[in-house]
């Protein structure tokens, strides 16, 4: 009997000794668990055994299990206090149950044990416990045949083996909350290094962007009337867009209409809408688009471009929030937000009395303005890797920039903005040939780009020339003005330069176009872009 209880303890001390090499072998909790289990079923016949872990949902899920099909894992949970193995849970004490058909809490869960003339199960289940606290259960079968049995010793060993058991879940839950942590922190960083802000599709990571980022978060959700502004190109239609689906109004219509592009009698009966007869060709009644945009946004684009009385027609509607349509004389009430975009500097149009003063207060409630890409050089890199991609995929086609020709993307002067950036990209996706494009692969490179070529402006060889200088037909007149300041930025628009170099060169192009370092195509097509008319003397 000594040397038996000694061969078992020995055998104990090995299992014991293997158990906890195994439990530090692998970052696999599942694996590990089905690893020892099967060491105990080996050394020690414990024939069937699992390990259930205490989840989320504070109820007890087999995690491991030796001898027990995946069916049977699967059945195996149980609420605290339930059956042997919720109140092992919640007692944090060992059960001892000699033979399982005849103790009415043992709940055969997981499957009937099949059972042997003559053979008794019993199951002992043991605590799993991380400090005070137990976090599951190791259950166990031992099927015996008439042997004594040493429920005791079973106890103790299971406790030690329980012991080493808890110690790594708890190793294990402390790495995967320290991962999670990481990962949360690496998605704050991600989140961080593409700016604070974001919206969907909308590129921006430079501090002024962000700003305006900022200043859309803030305002998207409320119903205050917003005016957009900045030069072509910088994005008022997308931050439209993006209020838009960012408000409540989101799943309701988003309705544009460009106030430049249609004549009064159009824009109002495109606005309001018409009844049947109301003028020729108006053959039956029509919505307008206030109405269709009834819920929802309505975007009026380039109000800065409306005639003065329609002025004063939109300002009726706006204040009174109410119109009829053309020809008809049932009021229309609607329920819209409304967004306005111009790139005109609307204070001076006021202050020239072209822009009603009531009406621009009306619709500069919250505004904001988008930089011109020029000042946010930083975002230059992502937009063109953003249009790479998309033309890439449509053309199936897998180009890249070199730094070469990143370097030219950066230094553009940009004039067209985004808008233009977008179609240098995909002109010059289109026309490369090799995998990569390089600086000799943009249009400006090649002297199809007028843009680019005004890049000298940005960095001007010499000091700045403030003013304008006034024509003066007695002037003689220098042929050769290569030397020329050419003025900077800083000096105005792009109108303002164009026109400056024609005052140099007595309005003669092919001159003015030299001194900018323009084709005469290209001067002539900067001149009719800007409604510059050429003086005749
Ligand atoms: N921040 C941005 N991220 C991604 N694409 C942009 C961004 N800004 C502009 N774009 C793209 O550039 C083009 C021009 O933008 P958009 O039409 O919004 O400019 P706009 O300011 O309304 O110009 P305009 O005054 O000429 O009407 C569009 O194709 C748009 O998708
Ligand atoms: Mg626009």
């Amino acid at each position: 009997m000594t040397k038996v209880m000694r061969k078992e303890g020995n055998l104990e001390l090995v299992t014991i000794y293997e158990i906890s090499k195994v439990l530090g072998s692998s970052l696999n909790l599942q694996k590990t668990l089905r690893e020892v289990l099967n060491l105990l079923a080996s050394h020690l016949r414990m024939d069937r055994c699992m390990v259930a872990l205490l989840q989320e949902d504070n109820i007890l899920h087999v995690i491991g299990a030796s001898g027990m099909t995946e069916t049977e894992v699967k059945r195996g949970f149980f609420r605290i206090g339930e059956g042997v193995m919720g109140k092992v849970v919640k007692s944090g004490m060992t059960i001892v149950v000699p033979d399982i058909s005849k103790e009415p809490n043992f709940l055969h869960k997981t499957g009937p044990r099949t059972i042997q003339e003559g053979e008794v199960i019993s199951f002992i289940g043991v605590p799993i416990k991380v400090g005070r606290e137990s976090i599951g259960v190791l259950g166990v079968d031992r099927h015996l045949n008439g042997e004594p049995q040493n429920f005791q010793s079973d106890s103790r060993f299971l406790s030690m083996v329980a012991n080493l058991i808890g110690q790594t879940v708890r190793l294990h839950q402390s790495i995967s909350k320290e991962r999670q942590q990481l990962l949360m922190e690496k998605s704050r960083l991600q989140k961080e290094l593409h700016g604070k802000y974001s919206l969907d599709n909308v590129i921006g990571v430079s501090k002024l962007m962000q700003e305006v980022f900022s200043e859309v978060h803030q305002a998207a959700p409320g119903k205050s009337t917003i005016l957009l502004r900045g030069e072509s190109g910088t994005g008022k239609e997308v931050i439209a867009r993006s209020i838009h689906y960012m408000s409540p109004r989101k799943d309701r219509p988003f309705i544009k209409v460009n106030c430049a592009a249609l004549s009064e009698t159009l824009l109002e009966s495109e606005l309001f809408g018409h009844e049947k007869g109301s003028f020729t060709g108006a053959t039956q009644d029509r919505k307008g688009r206030f109405e269709m945009a009834n819920g929802g946004t309505l975007f009026l684009d380039e109000i800065g471009d409306i005639s003065p009385s329609f002025q004063t027609k939109l300002l009726r509607v706006l204040q009174e929030r109410e119109f009829e349509r053309v020809g008809g004389n049932k009021p229309i009430q609607v329920d819209i937000r409304l967004i306005t975009a111009t790139n005109k500097n609307l204070e001076q149009a006021v202050s020239k009395g072209e822009f009603r003063a009531d009406l621009y207060y009306r619709i500069n409630v919250v505004s904001i303005f988008l930089p011109p890409l020029r000042e946010r050089r930083e975002d230059i890199p992502l937009l063109v890797s953003s249009f790479l991609e998309k033309f890439n995929v449509e053309n199936q086609k897998n180009l890249s920039f070199s730094t070469d020709a990143m370097k030219i993307m950066l230094e553009c002067y940009w004039p067209g903005n985004v808008r233009e950036l977008e179609n240098c990209v995909e002109r010059t996706l289109t026309m490369t040939r090799g995998s990569v494009i390089r600086e000799h692969d943009l249009p400006c490179q090649q002297d199809k780009c007028f843009s680019v070529t005004l890049r000298s402006y940005v960095q001007p060889a010499k000091p700045v020339i403030p003013i304008i200088p006034r024509h003066d037909t007695d002037m003689p007149m220098n042929d050769d003005h290569s030397e020329a300041e050419v003025p900077s930025k800083e000096f105005g628009t792009e109108r303002d330069r164009l026109i400056w170099a024609m005052e140099q060169c007595g309005w003669v192009q092919a001159k003015a176009a030299r001194l900018l370092k323009l084709t005469s195509r290209q001067m002539g097509y900067a001149l009719q872009k800007h409604k510059i008319e050429i003086k005749r003397f």
